[in-house]
């Protein structure tokens, strides 16, 4: 009974429309507008065909969701305390990143516990996997595996199966033989993940769909898949280094700012319990234009480098603004604040901006530290090596309060710094923010307290 409605929808954002158009009006991506057919049931929708809901009282016992924890600690800690059963993960993240190579290693932890493991590969062979799994030391992992892309066998063992995990690597290469379109598509993702999903759903499993992202950073073909699932995790990293960023971008059972870090070596993914000491490993003292951040992810306090660089600007020509690790518009008011309210000349000058080792700070208490690395870039005078800046900027050029001061502080005591550059102390509940030992604060009230620091014996 089924009628075949024609529908187009853009590859690349899964927005659909009545006509073909060659641009997509929802992401502006030229030519990804196909034609799928939709299956259309004719029948009344609002009579007697669906069974009344039973609806419960609002107040009742509530349990948070069982966890199963894979045993990787970065991995637990972004996913929210473990895998949760019967709901569904997406793992995002540039071809080569280490997707697999990161489940892979879950997924043998979590076997070793006795949980019973499936891990269908579509893109890779039964003996890529194993040569990948000897590298890692996984070899003998009671893990079962399958080579797989047509969806209909695949879920056929499902139904099957007992399973706690199940890992499908990766989703853009499933393919539902109901639906008349390459694997990769918009409509071909979208049924698949439906029918996964759906699974892990009746089934109680926990499924993780591995995908690839395109370079505009959304997952391949469908955004939609994005809205389907309970987590979305991207594994992010610059080519050049070693270490890879596990971040949350949404969780149904958790929260959403911590990250996860790793770095990648010659046996695999190796947990990096204190990222400070990693993002600041080959910072050098004594250059102008660094200052380090005490910044925050999530519940953990993680320390960074700012690296400022100004050039002159040729004349004539635009001046030119490059930030990496952060964002332009908050640099260009921050650029702008210092001129207006303490005076600092940057305007003929190109800024480069950039956070050493691939982090990605979006935490307004950067501010600072951003500030102290412009100022010392524009006088010339390193900032001091054993000091760490936090607080936000306002419009009027003031350093404002920022969460967590303590948990930053102890985190650059831990790492052996000697000041830090922080908002004013305000007393909270009648207690004063303290140092950690060996810590000497210095209050900034202004940009222009700070802007004088390098015009005294130094920051
Ligand atoms: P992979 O997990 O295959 O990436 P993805 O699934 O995201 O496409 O990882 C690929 C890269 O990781 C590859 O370039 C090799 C490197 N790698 C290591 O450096 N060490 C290792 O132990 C493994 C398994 C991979
Ligand atoms: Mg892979």
């Amino acid at each position: 009974m089924a009628k075949s409605a024609p529908r187009f929808v853009c590859q690349s954002c899964g927005a659909a429309f009545p006509k073909w158009a060659g641009r997509c009006e929802a992401c502006d991506a030229w030519n990804s507008i196909v034609e799928e057919h939709a299956e259309v049931r004719p029948g009344p929708a609002g009579k007697a065909s669906g069974r009344p809901l039973g609806f419960v009282p609002l107040a009742g016992s509530a349990e948070p969701p069982p966890r199963t924890p894979t045993g990787i600690a970065e991995l637990d800690r972004v996913l929210g305390g473990g895998l949760v059963p019967a709901s569904a993960v997406l793992v995002g993240g540039d071809p080569g990143i280490g997707k697999s190579t990161l489940l892979l290693q879950a997924a043998a932890k979590l076997a070793a516990t006795g949980r019973p493991v499936l891990y269908v590969t579509g893109e890779e062979s039964i003996e890529q996997i194993r040569l990948r799994a000897r590298r890692l030391g996984v070899a003998n992992a009671p893990i079962s595996l399958a080579s797989a892309v047509n969806l209909r066998d695949i879920a056929a063992s499902l139904e099957r199966e007992p399973a706690s995990l199940v890992v499908i690597d990766s989703i853009q290469t499933m393919w539902f033989d109901q639906i008349d379109s390459a694997p990769g598509t918009v409509s071909q993702v979208r049924a698949a993940s439906f029918e996964l999903i759906r699974l892990a759903k009746t089934r109680g499993f926990a499924l993780v769909l591995v995908g690839h992202v395109t370079k505009d950073g959304a997952i391949a073909g469908p955004r939609v898949l994005e809205h389907m699932v309970d987590a979305v995790l991207y594994f992010e990293g610059e080519r050049g280094h070693q270490f890879r960023i596990l971040r949350a971008v949404k969780n149904r059972y958790g929260a959403t700012d911590e990250i996860g870090v790793f770095e990648m070596t010659e046996q695999g993914l190796a947990e990096v319990p204190n990222p400070s000491a990693l993002f600041l490993a080959e910072r050098r003292g004594n250059i102008a234009g660094s200052a380090v951040f005490a910044g925050l992810e999530g519940s953990r306090p993680v320390l960074v480098e700012v690296q400022a660089l100004l050039a002159p600007n040729p004349p004539g020509s635009a001046p030119r603004r490059s930030v990496i690790g952060w964002d332009g518009g908050r640099l260009a008011m921050l650029l702008a604040v210092l001129e207006t309210r303490s005076g600092l000349r940057l305007s003929g000058s190109d800024v480069y901006l950039n956070v050493a080792g691939g982090l990605r700070i979006t935490e307004p208490a950067a501010d600072l530290a951003v500030a102290a690395a412009l100022v010392s870039a524009s006088t010339d005078q390193p900032t001091s090596a054993g000091m760490v800046y936090f607080g936000e900027v306002g419009l009027s050029g003031e350093i404002r309060q920022v969460a967590q001061a303590d948990a930053r502080l102890k985190e650059a005591a831990k790492l052996g710094f000697d000041g830090a550059c922080l908002p004013r102390r305000v007393a909270r509940g009648g207690r004063a923010l303290a140092a950690p030992d060996g810590l000497g604060l210095h209050e900034i009230g202004h940009l222009s307290d700070l802007v004088a620091r390098f015009g005294k014996s130094g920051p």
